[in-house]
């Protein structure tokens, strides 16, 4: 990441991305800035009504224009704190709407991010780039430009209202901006800094004492108590250090500050008096100046601080645009939609290795064929490839190498919603959402209706168990499908692919935490269906037997391919596989 401020022509892009963004709150931003330039016309005027009723009370004194002075005060005093409310008001309303609709964008172009992104991603980092950095982000430009023009305005205006009271006390003024400017640049400079370490030192103690509270047992199962104890007070001890460095450096700043300001008082008041005296200047006009004087230097110094502020959340704005720029690599763009799919699945020489571990291919030059109406089975031993060759075919992953059809066309170049309905995938750790079973079933159709629900729990075996449950259909599962067994998770699983009536199914070891007759009723309700192309990925030698084509891969290659019985025959690496497995395990209860 590039140093912050460095690129003033970024800087500039992303200002004028951020307005883009804020175009919808037009309407609200308009009236903001209308009720800001009234606050600020307001507060200009006010000590300028000041000094009048100080001149008016000195002279003669004239009851009339006394009262009309202070009737005036009192108007631009309420006029400008109501405007003042109403630009406040406005602006917080545009900034959460803001952030409101960049959450929304950011979220939605981060689901749409390949599955290797999330992998290489870590959650912490998505979770801060939604939280904190869009909440900066629309700071930047409610609350900040707020400010910002607010300050602008009224320098501008404080200035015209001075040199109107005073040009030659105005020229003084120009000691003291120059020096107010380089003292607070420098000031920003330094504390920015040290504000930023402390923050990482402050983090960097609550990750130790994070980390050692989770592994207490470790901790005291090697008696380190006492040592961790010491570690993270030397963490404190640095913060601290921090803390009191950055104390300095603004207890220097304010007595820096302070000392320019009263010398520039007695300056300013000396050269009044001599004004005064020569007739050039009422002791009025003179209040009204010093007043102005004050809130010139602290809206200069406001001006120069909020043009860093301004820098580090469009610091932030960048790191919220580089995800909301991102493009998947995976893209979900396809527009082939098929009338009639038969199911017909080829890989053509696929060979792939995982984003997160590049240097080892995964699948070497895979080839395979998945007919219609047609059970494959896919065996190996862990590790050999198979949960791979489901998730390229769900497409998380994009192959380096290779291709796969389906109906004699890349699968890339399908209509996203609608390969996913004709691909019906149970996977090996099957997620349930904490919803309703029924909800759980129905995810992601838009409309579903109770007969099919319950046609495809039956298919599932799960029909009776989801009966038996408290709220039957209703019963809400409980995070991450928590309150369920493994097997009947898996059973709503399995429904929740049948229940998109799939041109292809794939079960990918869907039911090992079945018992042999569920197993078994599942089976028959899946070969009944004729014309479906099936690919089970299973670990029971009784599965497999059944199956219309066996296929086994082992280290990411295909090694043999048949019906069960030519295998058997031909004594190779199915064999020797079954062999391998039946050694220690019960006649027809085989696992892989
Ligand atoms: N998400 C992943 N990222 C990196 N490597 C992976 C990932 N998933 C699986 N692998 C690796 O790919 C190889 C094949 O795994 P897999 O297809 O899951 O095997 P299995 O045949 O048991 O289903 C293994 O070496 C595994 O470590
Ligand atoms: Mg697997």
């Amino acid at each position: 990441p590039r140093a912050r401020g460095s690129l003033p022509g970024t800087e500039r892009r992303i200002g004028r991305r951020l307005l883009t963004l804020s175009r919808p709150d037009l309407v609200p931003l308009s009236g903001a800035f209308i009720f800001l330039t009234l606050a600020v016309i307001g507060e200009i005027l006010v000590p300028y009504y000041t000094g009048k009723v100080i001149d008016l009370l000195k002279s003669n004194f004239d009851h009339r224009a006394f009262l009309i002075a202070i009737f005036y005060m009192f108007i631009t005093s309420m006029g400008s704190s109501i405007s003042a409310g109403l630009r406040g008001g406005l602006f917080m309303f545009t900034m959460y709407r803001l952030n409101k609709r960049v959450r929304k964008l950011l979220f939605s172009s981060l689901v749409q991010q390949e599955i290797g992104f999330f992998e290489a991603t870590r959650t912490g980092d998505i979770a801060s780039r939604l939280s904190t950095d869009t909440a900066l982000m629309s700071r930047s430009i409610a609350a900040n430009v707020n400010i910002f023009l607010r300050s602008l305005v009224k320098t501008v205006g404080i200035l015209f209202f001075m040199v109107s009271l005073s040009w030659q006390l105005t020229l003084l003024i120009f000691i003291e901006s120059p020096l107010t400017i380089v003292l607070q640049k420098l000031y920003n400079k330094y504390h920015m800094k040290l504000v930023q370490e402390v923050q990482d030192s402050i983090a960097k103690s609550n990750q130790l004492a994070g980390e050692i509270v989770s592994g207490i047992r470790t901790v005291r199962s090697f008696a380190a108590e006492n040592e961790e104890s010491e570690l993270f007070e030397e963490k404190l001890q640095a913060t601290h250090q921090l803390k009191n460095k950055r104390d300095v450096v603004t207890a220097v700043y304010l007595v820096c500050l302070r000392h320019i300001q009263l010398a520039m008082q007695l300056i300013m008041l000396c050269a009044g008096q001599h004004l005064i005296r020569n007739g050039k200047m009422s002791s009025g006009n003179l209040v009204s100046f010093i007043l102005y004087q004050g809130d010139f230097g602290s809206y200069v110094r406001t001006l120069v601080h909020m043009y860093s502020e301004m820098t580090h959340s469009v610091g932030a704005a960048e790191k919220v645009f580089d995800y909301l720029d991102r493009k998947s690599t995976v893209p979900t763009d396809g527009k082939l939609v098929k009338e009639t799919l038969k199911g017909r699945v080829e890989f053509q020489n696929v060979s792939f290795s995982y984003p997160t571990r590049p240097d080892i291919q995964a699948l070497k030059n895979v080839s395979f064929e998945l007919k219609c109406g047609e059970i494959t089975a896919l065996v190996g031993s862990s590790g050999g490839g198979k949960t791979t060759c489901v998730n390229l075919l769900e497409r998380f992953y994009q192959p380096q190498s290779g291709q796969i059809l389906l109906d004699g066309r890349p699968i890339k170049e399908y209509e996203h919603k609608y390969y996913h309905n004709k691909l019906g995938v149970v996977g090996q750790e099957p997620v349930l959402f904490a919803l309703s079973v029924r909800e759980n079933i129905c995810y992601g159709l838009q409309n579903c209706p109770m007969s099919s629900v319950t046609a495809a729990t039956q298919k599932a075996n799960a029909h009776k168990f989801i009966e038996r449950l408290e709220h039957g259909y209703d019963t809400d599962v409980g995070e991450a499908g928590g309150q369920l067994s493994a097997g009947e998770k898996q059973r709503i699983a399995i429904a929740r692919a049948l229940i998109r009536q799939p041109q292809i199914l794939i079960l990918d070891e869907a039911t090992s935490s079945l018992d042999m007759e569920s197993e078994h009723t599942v089976q028959q309700a899946l070969s009944k269906d004729t014309g479906q192309t099936i690919l089970v990925i299973a670990h029971r030698l009784k599965t497999v037997e059944k199956a219309d084509k066996i296929i086994v891969i082992e280290r990411g290659m295909v090694m043999e391919e048949g019906k069960h019985e030519e295998l058997m025959e031909r004594k190779g690496c199915y064999f020797r596989l079954l062999q391998r497995l039946s050694h220690n395990g019960e006649q027809g209860m085989t696992e892989f």
